[in-house]
């Protein structure tokens, strides 16, 4: 059985997740070859700050949205959050400013520190906003991510959450600015800090909401039949649910086909006590067996015989 539902019209966003080097990347970047064998305009991005969709592709890709060569309307982004949060920052610096300036508590060498300082990541982010930024600009009809191993890719999941904490604090400095004006002068009149405020809990419920939406959104986790990577499986599944991500089906790679030497005997039998756990562990999910190829899956031909056994 091959990965399924893919088709489906609403479905906009394809995560790929799980733990390092399980074939995450490969399977994302088989899915987009899947994607436009099917017609659909789409567009590869990874989020993982050690980008291989270069190498997966076999091509330089970089941090600007562009054609992959070869292939027609297939295109690929490997976001860099860092250069994101520069622009957020050149972008913003006024209105946060201006609510720090307006706090009655901040003088400017305090405004100048807390400036300085990161908001709790909101360079990864910005790096995410431009991708819903995208999704909603309709430019492409498939949008398939390549995420980084579990515990990055998860803490990018959660980050909405900790910014909405941020926004909540901006929001309590603004308030009590907001009081006085009102007690003073009788009126107040939101300025550009309360649009910033407004705009970003705005970025921060459409990631949200895009996210937990399982008719716009799956993520599908990749395995491998081995011990550590069942454990890891789980614990990313169970997160993955407690943020409201439902997960519908995973990919159990490197899988041994062969049963022609002892060593491969041995350790396909250890493969099948593996895959029986997984199959009664994650017994809700669809289960997709991709087997271990003789070389590595590098380039568009080797990626698009491996498309082919992950849709079988
Ligand atoms: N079924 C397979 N058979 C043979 N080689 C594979 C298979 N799946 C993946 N590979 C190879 O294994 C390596 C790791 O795969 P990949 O980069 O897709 O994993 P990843 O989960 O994205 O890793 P990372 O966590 O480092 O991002 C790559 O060289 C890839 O070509
Ligand atoms: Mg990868």
């Amino acid at each position: 059985m091959g990965l399924t539902g893919l088709r489906d019209d609403p479905l906009k966003l394809i995560l790929f997740g799980g733990k390092g080097g399980v074939g995450k990347t490969t399977c994302a970047s088989s899915t987009a070859l899947y994607c436009l064998s099917l017609d659909f305009k789409t567009l590869i991005f990874s989020t993982d700050p050690a980008h291989s969709l270069s190498d997966s592709l076999g091509q330089k890709i970089g941090d600007e949205i562009k054609e992959v060569q070869g292939i027609k309307n297939l295109s690929a982004l490997e976001i860099n959050s860092k250069k994101a949060f520069s622009r957020f920052k050149i972008q913003y610096e006024d209105q946060i400013r201006k609510i720090l300036d307006t706090s009655t508590y901040l003088d400017q060498e305090d405004i100048n520190s807390i400036f300085a300082l990161p908001i709790p990541g909101i360079d990864e982010i910005m790096g995410f906003k431009t991708m819903v930024d995208l999704i909603e600009e309709a430019r492409f009809d498939k949008f398939i991510g390549d995420t980084a191993p579990t515990g990055h890719a998860l803490r990018l999941l959660t980050l909405p959450e900790l910014l909405d904490d941020w926004i909540k604090v901006m929001a309590k400095l603004r308030w009590k600015y907001r009081y006085m004006v009102e007690r003073f002068s009788g009126g107040y009149k939101p300025d550009e800090g309360d649009d910033f405020l407004l705009s970003m809990k705005r970025s921060v419920k459409r990631i949200e909401g895009l996210l937990r939406d399982d008719q716009r959104c799956e993520f599908i986790v990749v395995t491998v039949p081995e011990d550590m990577a069942i454990l890891e499986t789980e614990r990313l599944i169970e997160t993955l649910g407690r943020y409201g991500i439902k997960v519908r089906q995973l990919v159990v790679n490197n899988v041994l086909e062969s049963n022609g030497c002892p060593f491969c005997r041995e350790r396909r039998k250890e493969q099948e006590r593996y895959i029986d756990r997984i199959r009664t562990r994650f017994s809700n999910l669809r289960l997709t067996i991709t087997f271990l190829q003789p070389r590595e899956v590098k380039g568009v031909e080797a990626l698009n015989n491996f498309k082919d056994i992950l849709f079988q």
